[in-house]
Order: structure tokens, then sequence, then C-alpha cells
């Protein structure tokens, strides 16, 4: 959507894969605060989004009115403590008759309730898919751009229709990002999947409208350490929103080291904004993988990733990734944090830990050859 957001993915935290419906004000300026004394806000996780069941009804005159018990100071009063910290606050929605935790939809209030929310200073708006009445997502969705558009504020506008009616084929003009596929869970499972399913769309992805393959599950216990990276360094690959799905003001020394690695974000970031994909696949079921994508400064950013039961050597080789095989490249190990290779020519490889995955920077070193990404 061509709202001057998003020229790089969405990076904040969302309530929902931890708290669910246990969400109050409390806990939302909590998380703020722990942004900030982590070093997470710095790093670009600036929005804070408030997800499904802050609000249980409307009052005589139509409006959303913020549950009294969790939210008793409102939301004007949260988006002023949020944006007190230099941060940025999201709020939910859904394009229907009730929310998926049924309360009141915006399903024909979009006007009104766009005015409420940019009259509150909110900064976001996750607009979910439940009790449609039918009506298809690209009928539902384009009107609450509208009425954003007229609020008088520019809102980030998150489409969460669950990849139904395959929206990166007409959401680019609608939202800044769409979800591709159903809701994650905190599972190995679930996280391969979709990665699987998210990959299809990736050339429909860049500045201003972003595939979503849903938030992060990245410190909820599901997943191995292992399986985490490799969940964030997809994820980064893929251009996905960043958007924390854990306790932050309860994390682990494990999850922080991911949620924080400066030069994965980096990869997420990067103002080329071209979705890397899958790029090669071997090993029965296809378990090992390569995934790449171009960076800026003709860089490359590679994947190797172990989805089989025990440690292997993967390899890259140059013709999966576009390059000419004489080209001499430089490797950087973004877990490492450092240059694993100065000169390598036509394929490099590594061990890679069940269920593991390495991400690497790669820098051509052939000036005259560069031009060819
Ligand atoms: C849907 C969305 C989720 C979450 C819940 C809240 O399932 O896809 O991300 O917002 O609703 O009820």
């Amino acid at each position: 959507l061509n709202n001057g957001l998003a020229q790089t993915p969405q990076m904040g935290w969302n309530s929902w894969n931890f708290f669910a419906c246990d969400i109050n004000e409390t806990v939302i300026k909590e998380t703020a605060d722990a942004l900030i004394s982590t070093g997470l806000a710095d790093l670009g996780y600036v929005y804070v989004n408030i997800d499904d069941c802050w609000c249980p009804t409307r009052n005589s005159e139509g409006q959303l009115v913020p549950d009294p018990k969790t939210f008793p100071s409102g939301i004007k009063a949260l988006a002023d403590y949020i944006h007190g910290k230099g941060l940025k606050l999201g709020i939910y929605s859904d394009a229907g008759v009730f929310t998926c935790q049924v309360r009141p939809g915006s399903l024909y209030h979009e006007s009104d309730d766009a005015k409420l929310f940019a009259s509150w200073d909110v900064d976001y708006l996750k607009y979910d898919n439940c009790y449609n009445l039918g009506i298809p997502p690209k009928d539902r969705y384009p009107p609450m751009r509208e009425a954003l558009n007229a609020s008088g504020r520019t809102i980030f506008y998150s489409i969460c229709e669950w990849g139904v009616d395959d929206p990166a084929l007409w959401a680019g003009k609608v939202g800044n990002s769409w979800r591709t596929t159903d809701d994650i869970n905190d599972s190995w499972a679930s996280m391969t999947t979709i990665a699987d399913l998210n990959d299809k769309w990736a050339s429909y992805a860049g500045p201003g409208g972003w595939n979503d393959p849903d938030m992060l599950e990245v410190g909820n216990g599901g997943m191995s350490y292992q399986e985490y990276r490799a969940h964030f360094s997809i994820w980064a690959l893929m251009k996905a929103p960043l958007l924390i799905g854990c306790d932050v003001r309860n994390m682990t020394a494990e999850t922080y080291e991911i949620l924080s690695n400066d030069e994965v974000i980096a990869v997420n970031q990067d103002s080329l904004g071209v979705q890397g994909r899958k790029v090669n696949v071997s090993g029965t079921d296809g378990v090992y993988q390569v995934w790449a994508g171009p960076l800026s400064g003709h860089r490359l950013a590679v994947a190797l990733w172990n989805r089989g039961s025990k440690a292997k050597t993967i390899t890259a080789k140059w013709e999966a990734l576009g390059l000419q095989s004489s080209i001499t490249v430089a490797v950087r190990d973004l877990w490492q944090h450092k240059e694993v290779a100065e000169n390598a020519v036509s394929s490099f490889g590594a061990l890679v830990d069940a269920h593991d995955c390495h991400l690497y920077i790669f820098t051509p070193q052939t000036e005259s050859l560069r031009n060819v990404f």
C-alpha cells in the first residue's frame, strides 16, 4: 500500500501468541518498558500491538469501548505512554461482525472505527477475518483502507485474512502486509509448513507491502534453540514482519540472543526489500535446504537449513544462487558473527545440526562480475 509505511518489514511485538485474551494495560506498558530496557527497541522493534480482547462492546453511540476492567485508562492514554517512549501503538479489529474471540467487529463500521483509532493516535491496525458473512476478503478489506486513508492519520494496515483468496495477488494495493497462511503455533511442524506456504508468494513482496507468515513464536517454549534460530533466520530472509510473540519481560538469555541478533535483523531490514526463497533441496523428502535472496550492495543472504534428524553437511552451489561459478565470495556467518571464508569459489558448505539453520552473507569479491546479480 502506497501510504509511505512498510518500506521494510514491520518490527515490534504483539500480545496474541503468548497472552491470548489475558491482556491489560499494565502488560502492554511493561512490555513497552522491557522493549526499551533490553535494547530491543533500539534494534527496530518499535510497534507494540494489542491483539484481540481489548474491547468487549460498543456504547450506545456505537463507539468501540476498551474493557473498563483491563484498560481502565483508555487507549489514548496508552498511546501517549507508548509514544512517550518513542514507540508506536497497534490495535486490532476484524473485517467481520465479530472478532475471532467474539468481540465487536468493524464490518460496516469502518469509517467510525478508523476515526476513533486515529483520535486515539493509534499507529497500526491488524484487521482480522472472522465472522465475515461469507463476503470475499477482496471486498471487505478495501473499505478499511479507505477509512484509514480518510482518518487524517497515517496508520499501518496489516491485513489478516489467513491467505484466503491468495492475497498476494490483490492485497499489495490494499494493505502494508497480508497473511499468507493460517495461524502459526509454537511447533516445528507449524513453523516449517508455514515457511513453505509463504515461499510461494515471494515475488509479490516489496517495499510498501509484505507477505506475512504470522508472528514469531521464539521464546514461547515449544521449539528448541536450534529450531527457534531457524524460525528467526528464515523469517528474516523471507522479509517477514518481525513481531515478537513472547513475554519480553521474562526472556531467557537464549531467546534474547536470537531476537537481538542485529546481523540477522539487518538481512530482514535490507533496503533492497527482496524476499529470499528456497533455491535448492536435497535428501529424502528434501530435508536439506538452501534458501537465498539478494541484498543491497550486490550481496546475498544464504541460509543452510537442515530439516532432517541428523547433522549434515549442506552445500550451496553458485549455480543455485544465480552466480557464475568462477566468482569468489567472502562468507560471513551471522550466528557466529565472523567471516568463515575469504575466497569461496563455486560452492560453500557447512555441517548443520539437526533442525538448525545457518545464515550467511555472501559478498562477491570479483568486482567485474558483480553485476550479474
Ligand atoms: C485470528 C488471527 C490471530 C489472532 C486471533 C485473535 O486467529 O489470525 O493472529 O489475532 O485471531 O482472536
